[in-house]
């Protein structure tokens, strides 16, 4: 089977590493693509949200599975594209993605379905969103409806600071603050099965500690020894089944990856967002731990097959990542910086290397190209051991003016 991997980051780099491993697979292209992924598979440039370009592509590589990573894809209609060409595709097709291209769209979705989230109110004026804000009170959370690469979203004390997000956004959700640990649950689903993948949990906030902006996520890691008895069961039942029901109900179903973003709150669990597509950084760990062949899995996900696969099988190792960002992420981020020591880390046992945001310069040079620029991924039999490893390979990597978090995965 020839599989077409659409995107260019680290996610990516992991289900080209993890396609690869399937026996089933016999050649994997992925476009864009990066630095990194160029040594593991051929890559073809392409506009991930031109989806007419990502369909000629995927009948030009003769591809038998098309698998779409970035949401700006599916949200533009790639994998509609892809699946009119006659194309089996892992993703929802555009209509089912708006679930996360707009959170209004998902707080519906989540009501009619019963699933327990945050109260929430959608507001277009200044005043619609004062009145918000004073009905909820603080800590304020103001979420850009549409797609803002994990940065759309403000928590502040400070109501000037949440209206001024408000108004520079045309359109919010304005929701109640949700506390408790966030926990990160994916599952694959045909529209009809759903199989959860093993829960992650994600560091989104850029500095130790949780401190500074929102990014894309700066680091993760799995199992979470912590985590509830029952827990994904529990999702599965009041989270993710219903939310598969009620969008084959509208006749929209989703089909591909459905990403819950949870709080564990004092009062029961609470979906945080919905993401339809793998999570960036939680792949990277989920996937070093996934045993069943990953190919077969999103090709009987695609083709409406998932009851077939049964369970999932996993490795009872733990696995952390931590991120690489480039100097000024997520704020601004400054490309071109060399990026060195690769060979050292890689040789760090039990460790590899994925690649973000890199590039090969003129000169043939590895640099950054991108906020994110790396995602080293450690495992071991714990999740300690596992990030002792990650670290001694992440500080053997060089990158003017980059940064990591020291904490990812720390006293777990
Ligand atoms: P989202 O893009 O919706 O996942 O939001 C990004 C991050 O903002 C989440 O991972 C949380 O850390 C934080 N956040 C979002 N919604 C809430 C909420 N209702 N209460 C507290 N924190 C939130
Ligand atoms: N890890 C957060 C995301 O993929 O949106």
């Amino acid at each position: 089977m020839k599989v077409l991997v659409i995107g260019s980051g680290a996610r990516e780099h992991a289900l080209v590493h993890a396609l690869r491993l399937d026996p089933q697979v016999t050649e994997v292209t992925c476009a864009p693509g990066n630095a990194g992924i160029a040594a593991d598979a051929a890559c073809r440039p392409v506009d991930v949200t031109d989806a007419d370009a990502v369909a000629d592509l995927a009948a030009d590589v003769s591809a038998a599975l098309v698998v779409i990573g970035p949401e700006s894809s599916l949200v533009a209609g790639a994998a509609d594209a892809v699946r009119a060409r006659g194309i089996d595709c892992f993703g929802p097709g555009a209509a089912a993605a708006r679930l996360e291209g707009s959170k209004a769209f998902a707080k519906e979705v989540m009501a009619a379905a019963e699933v327990p989230t945050a109260r929430a109110f959608v507001c277009v004026t200044a005043e619609e969103a004062g009145r918000a804000l004073d009905e909820l009170g603080p800590p304020y959370v103001v979420k850009d409806d549409g797609l803002a690469a994990g940065k759309g979203v403000v928590v502040t004390t400070e109501r000037d600071e949440a209206l001024a997000h408000a108004a520079s956004c045309p359109r919010v959700v304005i929701e109640q603050f949700l506390d408790g640990p966030e926990v990160s649950l994916f599952a694959v689903t045909d529209g009809t099965t759903v199989l959860p993948l093993q829960p992650a949990q994600d560091f989104k906030r850029v500095g130790d500690g949780d401190t500074g902006p929102n990014t894309g996520g700066m680091g993760a890691y799995s199992p979470l020894p912590w985590a509830p008895l029952g827990l994904v069961d529990e999702v599965l039942a009041s989270v993710l089944v219903p939310t598969v029901r009620e969008m084959a109900r509208r006749g929209t179903p989703f089909t591909g990856l459905l990403y819950a973003g949870l709080a564990l709150t004092s009062r029961g669990l609470r979906v945080i967002e919905f993401n339809v597509r793998f999570g960036d950084p939680e792949t990277q760990v989920v996937l070093a731990r996934l045993r069943t062949p990953l190919g077969g899995l999103l090709h009987a996900a695609a083709t409406g097959r998932l009851s077939e696969v049964g369970g999932l099988e996993w490795t009872s190792d733990a696995a952390v990542t931590v991120v690489v960002a480039g100097k000024g992420y997520p704020e601004s981020p400054r490309t071109g910086d060399p990026v060195e020591g690769l060979d050292a880390a890689a040789a760090v046992p039990h460790t590899e290397v994925l690649h973000a945001g890199t590039a090969l310069d003129g000169a043939g040079r590895l640099v950054s190209a991108g906020g994110r620029v790396l995602s080293v991924v450690g495992t071991g039999p714990d999740v300690r051991t596992a990030r002792a490893r990650v670290y001694a390979a992440t500080e053997l990597i060089r990158l003017d003016g980059g940064h990591h978090r020291s904490d990812i995965a720390a006293g777990i």
